[in-house]
Parts: structure tokens; sequence; C-alpha cells
């Protein structure tokens, strides 16, 4: 039984026609049967093994390549291909857009069913390499080899790598000697750090025994210019601890904040752990139209920060905003939107499941000297309730953003129920967002719809929609 379903098939001359969900592309086997395929792109003509038979679909891989797509080009980086991280790079960038608005169109249209204007031209990324302020890294005593190394006969032994962790397998790491996706000095900072630990004996996490010194590592930039590391030990050793820290002290000495974690733990979330903050500040800041906002190693901040700004000012737009309005920022995280309109608004309320997100809202706002925001914690299918609506009053705008998983149905009731004139929904999942949409039908109609780009060289996608009442 298990053998049918890996049996390998090779299907020669086939046509990749489109780019789907996921970042894999689509093309059609002469069964009729539709094949995903990484790392190719449409317009490409290849021979393809089947990887995994399914009874709707195979998972293939290109074999060879018989002619290039048009819209191909070489992919920047070294390590694209094994590392998952950016799985578009070989594809021009008009073409990322072309496909990431088509997947945003297709879910609207399929899954919402529902009546949609012409789109606003997706916004594309100015940055289009070194736009995330924010990336993590694994520590690992078995370096991942890729198809390359194994082939080149060399002798290979057990080595550490620092790196990313290889699509769907959790104990394997890809040593990266330069990723694209950060400002330095986010590369500078990692291979030091691994040569000097590799210098020291230091011993990298062993993640199939659960043991190893080294763990993870973070590293979050802003457009300030400030800079925080987080390194996250597996056990504590003190003598080693310090004398990496005090090496990027004294090596990085534009660091802002450096901080660490020592967590035991089978996983490595640092969500439930105490950060502790060994030279500098526990936090950086951010800087946003003149408004500060300050990250600590646990905060939320939308990855690209130059985005963000092009993403909540389409946002503040579509909400049409007079001055006179009491608007509502679900979902509201550290409370950037809300302090993001609150010049153009009357009043906003923020609402957001994590205390401690909260927390910086109510901090942030104050630093920004900003009287016209009030935020409240809790899971929104609670707190959203007819209490809090009559206690802070009835919204004449409302904005939400919710996680990729969407707003839960109670919330989208209560939207229909209190029914303001306007409702801007932000979402990072076009497909769940399609379904909240079409719960709204009966009452709101989209009017405007503009995706906008956070991610260039991945398949993800956020959209803005501006829902009106009928
Ligand atoms: C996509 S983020 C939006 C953050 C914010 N608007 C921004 O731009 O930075 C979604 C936020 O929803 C929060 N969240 C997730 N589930 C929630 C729930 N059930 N109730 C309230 N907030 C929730 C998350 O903690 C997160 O901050």
């Amino acid at each position: 039984m298990g053998r049918k379903r890996t049996e390998r098939i090779v299907f020669e001359n086939v046509e990749v026609l489109d780019a789907g969900a996921k970042g894999v592309s689509v093309a059609k086997a002469p069964d009729g049967k539709v094949i995903f395929l990484p790392n190719v792109v449409p317009g490409d003509v290849v021979d393809v093994q089947t990887v995994k038979k399914r009874k709707a679909y195979y998972e293939g891989k290109a074999i060879k390549i018989h002619s290039y797509s048009t819209h191909r080009i070489d992919p920047v980086c070294q390590h694209f291909g094994a590392c998952g991280g950016c799985k578009w790079q070989n594809m021009a960038y008009p073409q990322q857009l072309f496909y990431k608005n088509q997947e945003v169109y297709n879910n609207l249209k399929r899954i919402g069913k529902i009546e949609l204007p012409e789109f606003e031209p997706i916004l594309g990324s100015e940055k289009q390499f070194f736009y995330r302020n924010k990336m993590e890294f694994s520590f690992s005593n078995a370096r991942w080899l890729t198809e390359e190394e194994i082939k080149s006969g060399e002798e290979l032994g057990r080595e550490n790598a620092l790196g990313f962790h290889i699509p769907k397998m959790w104990d394997k790491i890809l040593d990266i000697k330069k990723c694209h996706l950060q400002q330095d000095p986010s590369n500078a900072l990692r291979n030091e750090i691994r040569d000097f630990a590799n210098n020291h004996a230091m011993e990298f996490y062993n993640p199939r025994e659960n043991s190893g010194f080294l763990r993870t590592l973070m590293i979050r930039t802003a457009s300030t210019g400030e800079i925080m590391v987080l390194i996250q030990f597996f056990k504590e050793d003190k003598k080693n601890r310090e004398l990496l820290l005090d090496f990027l002290k004294e090596r990085f000495p534009e660091i802002t904040s450096l901080q660490y974690v020592i967590n035991s733990k089978a996983n490595d979330t640092i969500y439930d752990q105490e950060v502790i903050c060994y030279h500098g500040r526990d936090y950086i800041l951010e800087e946003m139209e003149g408004l500060k906002f300050s990250i600590n190693a646990k905060s939320f901040y939308q990855t690209n920060s130059e985005q963000a700004y092009e993403l909540y000012a389409i946002t503040r737009d579509f909400a049409g905003l007079t001055g006179e309005e009491l608007v509502y920022d679900l979902y509201t995280g550290t409370g950037t939107i809300a302090q993001f309109v609150s010049k153009k608004a009357k009043k906003v309320i923020g609402v957001e499941a994590v205390p401690e997100a909260i927390a910086d809202a109510k901090l942030n706002a104050e630093r920004n000297q900003i009287t016209n925001c009030e935020f409240f914690v809790g899971d929104m299918k609670n707190v959203f309730n007819d209490e809090f609506i009559s206690t802070h009053g009835q919204p004449d705008v409302i904005i939400t953003d919710p996680p990729r998983d969407g707003m839960h149905k109670d919330v989208v009731e209560q939207i229909l129920k209190i029914a303001p004139q306007r409702v801007v929904y932000v979402s990072c999942n076009s497909a769940t967002q399609a379904r909240d949409l079409a719960l709204m039908d009966e009452v709101y109609k989209v009017v405007r719809v503009r995706p906008v780009d956070m991610f260039p060289q991945t398949h993800h996608v956020e959209n803005v929609v501006l829902l009106e009442k009928k």
C-alpha cells in the first residue's frame, strides 16, 4: 500500500502553468491531475518526477528543464532551493506581484463569491531584499548537507550550523552564510557568533537529544538604526555565556539591546520565558511618521517596517476619517494602527488578546503624547460584546486586522449587529478574509480592495478591503 503512494513516475515536457498557494507552482499531468512543483516558474517546460501521489494530485520535482520561462531570473542567494525562505527568488518581481494579486482575486471570488470592485493595483515593496526587521536563527550540531555537498563526495563530518530549519524537517538546520532578508549587521552578527562559538568549542544544540548550550539567535533591526540581539541558551554556563555576550558587546558596540534567555524546555519559544537584559536597554525604538514605538523581545511588530507604513497609510485612507469619528481597532497588537489613525479620529479604541502587547500600546501612546486612544485586553469574541459597545460607544468605523485564521464568527456577527458605516479589513490571509466577507455580504458591499506586498520573494500577501453599508 505504502509502496503505491511513493511510486515514482516521470512526466516529460510538462509546461508549468501557474504559481499556486504556499509558493509552489502548478502543472498538469497527462492524466489530467494537477502536479505541485517547487522551485520552477510558470512558463518553464520541464520533466517532472513525482515524489507523492494522491487521489487528486501529484507532488513532484523538476528533474530536467527543457526551456526556461521568460519570467525566470537567477536567484541572488546562494542558499536558494535548499532554504525554504524565499521560494520565489527565481521569479521576476513584477511576476511575483501578478501571482500575489491573482491569489487574492481568486480567493475573494471563489471562496467569498461576492461582488467585487476593480482591484486597486497591488502595492509592491520598494525594498525587494533586506526588508525584514526581525530574523530568528537556530543552532544545531547536525548541519544539513545539501544535495551538491553530498554529490561532491567530500568527507563531511557532523558539523555545527547556525541558520534556518529545512522545510518539514524540525531537526535539520541549513547553515546560512548570507541571508538577503535583513540589513547589516545581521549577517555579520550571525557569522561572527557562529565562528566565535566554534573557536571556543561551545556546544550547539542537539535537537534529537535535547541537549547542548546554544539554542537560538534573534536579531531585530529598526529604521532608527537601533539593534536588538537575543541569544537563547539551553542551559546556564556562566563562563561561556559571558564570554560570548562580552564578545558581542565589544565587537558590535552598535547593539542597543543585548538580551538572553535560558530555556531548557522541549520547545524553543521564548514567550513564556524570562528575558534577561545583559547590556543596554530591554527594548529598541521604531519610528513611523514621527510616532515612536518601543519593541521588546516578545513584541509583535510588522516585519517589513517600510511597507507597514504603506499598509497603514492605505488603511487610514480607506477609513475616510474626518476627525469626528469613533474608531475601533480590533486585533490592535501594540496599538500601531490605532495610534497611526488617531490624529484623524475623535477617539480610537484598541482591543487585543495579549496583555503585554496592550501594556506596550499604552506605553507607546503615552510616549507619543496621544490622549485619544484607549486599549483593552481580552479575547475578541468575549470582549467585543454589547456591554463593551454600550460602555465605549457605537463606532463609526471599525478597522480589523485579525491573525491568519480570520475573525471568529461571533466577532463577525457583532460587527453585523452594530453595523458601522465603514469597516476596513486588513488581512494576511485572503482565504479566511474571503470567508468572513461572505458572511458580511448581506449588510456590506466591498467598495475598495488593495493588496499590499510586505514579503517580496515569498508567496505571502496582505490585503486591505473597504466595506460600506449597503
Ligand atoms: C495580524 S496581528 C495585527 C497587529 C496589529 N494590527 C499591527 O499591525 O501590528 C493580529 C493580532 O491579533 C491578536 N489576536 C489573535 N487572536 C486574538 C483574539 N482571539 N482576540 C484578540 N486578539 C487576538 C494577536 O495577538 C495579534 O496581535
